[in-house]
């Protein structure tokens, strides 16, 4: 039965009191009790609802116009905040239709990380909860969460949501971490798009998302479009063929006091100061008090180059870097919470790929080899 978003129950003020004993902390922007349950809810089932349609791009309206599906179904609904967008940008949409585990949201109850009932004319349109299996087990959430886990070999909540949402329906759309790009999740080759979202379209987290479309037809990763926002960038295979593996060909130490290498691995929020290859002592950063063990966003490499090589080596490694983020539109790095001042998403350099690059920069200076590249860049 379709279920438009009008006719939900939405449990506030006293009602809500009554299935849920908390108290009512505020008033959000819409004149509902804010109750702190919320934050309870956001911890254990994920509940950061989706604002606003800067989700719905133009190619994601299409592929929801294309996929000649007449109702749009949320497992995941929540308030069912996406609806609204998509009955009013699609209108080849006729109905809405919901589930969700809290019985609160007004939904038919259903636990849609273990099944999702099949549902004639219908495409899933969702935001799924997200949660890692390391971030559970910190936030002491494993114990509710193990009957997810122990069924997967995953290690997010949001890639056991897509598997049971392909088990369902042929055709899905999701709003998901963009790491969703770097994960093993296996029927990538199902996707039709990806869309980065530069714009957040949350007020309460900023993860960096993106929004998958499938239309559960297999096909090569060359055909598989990228964009960020409405703008097309490139394929998944073209980024796929700019990642770097390292070969542990060249000796080097991270997160070394004595090393001469420092790499600032994150983007800053000002685009002048953005991940880069440097000397130690040309990055403002207290090494001595900084550098720890665990330390990821800046990191001190020692690896032996002569040191009237270095600024060459230092170079290289740039080149190298700025090739492999033109190439790949920046997608082949981790996105990095929040966004640089010139709206750009800030991306983290992880220390496999760092160090692949310190060795490819190291076969061109040292050891004299030429890379194509590199000798494409510098
Ligand atoms: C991230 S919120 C998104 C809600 C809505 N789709 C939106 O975009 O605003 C995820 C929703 O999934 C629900 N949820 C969490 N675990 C669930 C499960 N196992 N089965 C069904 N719903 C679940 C939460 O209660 C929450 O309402």
């Amino acid at each position: 039965m379709g279920h438009t978003i009008f006719r939900r129950e939405f449990v506030s003020g006293a009602a809500a009191l009554a299935v849920m004993p908390n108290v009512i902390a505020d008033i959000d922007g819409d004149g509902r009790a804010v109750l702190d349950g919320e934050a309870r809810k956001k911890k254990t089932l994920g509940q950061f609802f989706t604002k606003g349609s800067c989700w719905l791009q133009p190619q994601v309206a299409d592929f929801i116009r294309n996929s000649k599906c007449h109702i749009a179904y949320d497992p995941f609904s929540g308030r069912g905040s996406l609806f609204a967008s998509v009955t009013n940008a699609v209108s080849s949409i006729m109905d809405t239709t919901g589930l969700d585990i809290d019985p609160s949201q007004g939904w038919p109850v259903n636990d849609s990380l273990i099944k999702i009932p099949h549902k004639s004319g219908a495409i899933i349109i969702t935001n799924p909860p997200y949660i890692s299996k390391y971030s559970a087990s910190r936030k002491r959430l494993a114990d509710g969460l193990k009957k997810y886990f122990d069924l997967t070999e995953y290690d997010d909540v949001y890639l056991i949501a897509l598997e049971r949402m392909l088990e369902a329906q042929k055709n899905v759309v999701a709003i998901i971490p963009e790491t969703f790009i770097n994960s093993p999740f296996k029927k990538k080759n199902l996707l039709n798009s990806i869309t980065i979202l530069e714009e957040n379209p949350f007020t309460d987290t900023e993860t960096p998302v993106v929004v998958v479309c499938f239309d559960s037809c297999r096909k090569p990763f060359s055909k598989i479009r990228i964009f960020k926002g409405s703008e097309y960038t490139c394929t998944l295979q073209d980024v796929e063929d700019c990642r770097l593996v390292p070969e542990n060909s060249v000796r080097m130490k991270f997160n070394d006091l004595d090393g001469w290498l420092g790499v600032r691995c994150v983007d800053s929020t000002n685009p002048s100061d953005m991940l880069r290859f440097d000397f130690k002592e040309n990055i403002d950063y207290n090494w001595e008090k900084g550098i720890k063990v665990s330390s990821r966003l800046l990191t001190l490499v020692s690896v032996d180059v002569p040191h009237n090589k270095r600024q060459a080596f230092v170079d290289t490694c740039n080149a190298i870097l700025n090739d492999v983020r033109e190439r790949s539109h920046d997608v082949m790095l981790s996105p990095f919470k929040g966004n640089m001042k010139n709206g750009v998403r800030r991306r983290r350099l992880d220390f496999q790929t760092c160090r692949a690059i310190i060795e490819q920069a190291y076969e061109r200076i040292i050891a004299g080899k030429k890379s194509n590249m590199v000798q494409q860049t510098l």
